[in-house]
């Protein structure tokens, strides 16, 4: 499926395919529609879908990030008022029988950044938002500038995180830390956000950019096809028995290792 830069533009998005890294290709996504501090509509998060089923099948590292001072301030709240927001349909009403798939195709816009082809990188400076910070949890791996704020605000507002950002929030959490957080709505700086595992990396602002380029050529230097493999094996692990994980191990190095014989 071939991703058209102009739809993109439209949805507010931008996609930039980086071939020039020998060990490999480099997608970053940019949120961009920093006058409104890149407030999200469904028509991105479709834009997000369509970007996560055309992506070319060499890009193994995905970059995520926002342009201008913030990540994202989450779903563009105009989304909720009677005049809407220019060219967007309105949102479904909750009683309209497509109501919950219209949401599954709303989350497709999130859940590719797991596939194991490509590691996901979330690069944060400014606020991430509800759905913005949905967006950051869905990636792998974040890599936060100082400045930066994540809050996850949908109760708050009657909602639930609805944006698959749910799972990793307790993942990484626990449940505890995952339900303090939602339910005050409270903002966490980059600090509390490096401690608690949210991220990575936190570095000044300044920084930022080159520590994009030392993780992404840090995470290329894996091969291919074991980074791929790798990367299915510790997204089970969490779900298996040690006895289960042990023979996913087992049965992963042998259709590697079968796989580079027959090459
Ligand atoms: N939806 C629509 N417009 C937005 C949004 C949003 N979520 N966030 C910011 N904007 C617009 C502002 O209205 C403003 O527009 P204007 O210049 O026409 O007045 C512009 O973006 C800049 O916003 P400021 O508030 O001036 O920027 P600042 O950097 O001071 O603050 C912040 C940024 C903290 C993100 C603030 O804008 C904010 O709190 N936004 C709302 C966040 C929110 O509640 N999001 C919903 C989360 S729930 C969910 O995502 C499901």
């Amino acid at each position: 499926m071939s991703i058209d830069p102009a739809d993109l533009d439209r949805s507010g998005l931008r996609l930039d395919i980086d071939d020039s890294l020998p060990a490999g290709c480099v997608a970053t996504v940019t949120l961009n529609r920093p006058q409104r501090r890149n407030a999200m509509t469904p028509a991105m998060w479709r834009g997000l879908a369509a970007i996560g089923a055309g992506l070319p099948g060499r890009v193994r590292v995905v970059v995520v990030r926002g342009a201008g001072p913030s990540f994202s301030a989450g779903i563009d709240l105009r989304m909720f008022s009677a005049e809407g927001v220019p060219g967007e349909d309105p949102l479904p009403r909750a009683d309209d029988p497509g109501f919950e798939q219209w949401i599954a195709a709303c989350q497709e816009g999130f859940t590719w950044l797991r596939d194991p082809r490509i590691v996901s990188v979330a690069v944060v400076r400014g606020h991430a938002i509800g759905a913005g910070c949905q967006l950051a949890l869905s990636c792998d791996l974040r890599l936060l500038a100082d400045d930066a704020r994540l809050c996850i605000k949908e109760p708050a507002l009657g909602l639930v995180p609805d944006l698959t950002g749910t799972k990793p929030l307790v993942d990484i959490l626990g449940l505890p830390r995952a339900l303090e957080l939602c339910l005050t709505g409270r903002s966490m700086d980059a600090r509390e956000a490096g401690e608690l595992g949210l991220a990575e990396l936190v570095v000044p602002a300044a920084d930022l950019d080159g520590a994009v380029d030392d993780l992404v050529a840090g995470l290329l230097t894996a091969d291919a096809d074991a980074a791929r493999a790798t990367k299915e094996l510790l997204t089970q692990a969490q779900g298996h028995t040690l006895d289960q994980q042990a023979a996913a191990e087992r049965s992963s190095q042998a259709a590697l290792q079968r796989a580079r014989l027959r090459r």
